[in-house]
């Protein structure tokens, strides 16, 4: 019982910071994608806590096999609302893009996992129209040696790689330039399923903060920067949100 009252107390104070804040900036990782069928890395169950443990990854769907889950749909609602001016997201995954997300409303940090990206002019294509063929061309990452076969730019010839950024690769100008500025603008973040354990994508949350903007952490777990949110909500994204959702309905 004093379950639900607590989830029903922290949907009421969510909604009510969504109601008072004018620039809601959303901040994901991957935790908000585990609802549906995909592994998080630092989780109980994550990718890297169970390497440290000396096990293989759990067996899990890839990402042409999963879904969107209740929590991408209920930030697809908030963008729908007017009320998500911006998201930033270390999420591969392409589920964002997929529940419906504009891409001119995300940040994809980290990369996509289906898009391509010419390292010269940082022009992006999608693996089908520049015809990336893993077998052949292999996966495309920016440290791997270029096979001779692999598609060049069809805009200046350039190189063409995976747009998905692993540790030690630069991190991509244009989406830290527009994370950065919506940031800047930003009152409200409500933080979703990240450990926040991984920079600089994890100085968003900080620097939102430092700037007197509202931080709210959703996460079943513990995170780096708990102490310093306003209001954090122990609770799977994909509980949580579909009821953050109906009650702004309820009060707009
Ligand atoms: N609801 C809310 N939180 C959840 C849920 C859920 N359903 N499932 C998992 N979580 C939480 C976990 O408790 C964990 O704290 O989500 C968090 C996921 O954290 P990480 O696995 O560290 O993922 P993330 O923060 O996105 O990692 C950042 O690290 O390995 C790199 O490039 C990778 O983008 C990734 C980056």
């Amino acid at each position: 019982m004093k379950q639900i009252l607590q989830i029903k107390d922290e949907v009421n104070q969510i909604v009510e910071l969504i109601n008072d804040s004018n620039y809601l900036v959303v901040f994901t990782g991957a935790g908000i994608s585990t609802e549906s069928g995909l592994a998080d890395f630092r989780g109980a169950d994550g990718i890297w806590t169970r390497r440290d443990k000396g096990l293989p990854p759990k067996k899990g769907k890839h990402f042409d096999e999963v879904e969107p889950n209740k929590a991408h749909i209920a930030i697809k609602e908030l963008q729908d609302m007017g009320i998500m001016k911006f998201l930033i997201s270390q999420n591969v995954d392409n589920l964002h893009l997929e529940s419906g997300i504009k891409p001119e409303l995300i940040s994809e940090l980290h990369g996509n996992y289906t898009l391509m990206k010419c390292l010269e002019c940082d022009e992006r294509y999608s693996r089908t129209e520049i015809q990336w063929d893993r077998e052949l061309h292999g996966r495309g990452f920016r440290t791997e040696p270029q096979v001779v076969s692999q598609p060049s730019c069809k805009k200046c010839e350039g190189r063409i790689i995976s747009s998905v950024v692993n540790f030690k690769d630069p991190m991509p100008e244009k989406e830290m330039k527009l994370s950065k500025h919506h940031t800047e603008k930003c009152d409200l973040m409500l933080v979703i399923g990240s450990s926040l354990s991984v920079q600089p994508a994890s100085n968003f949350p900080r620097r939102a903060k430092k700037n007197g903007a509202k931080i709210v952490i959703i996460n079943i777990d513990i995170t780096s920067q708990d102490d310093t949110a306003d209001l954090k909500s122990v609770n799977k994204a994909g509980e949580l949100l579909p009821s953050v959702i109906e009650k702004l309905k309820e009060v707009k």
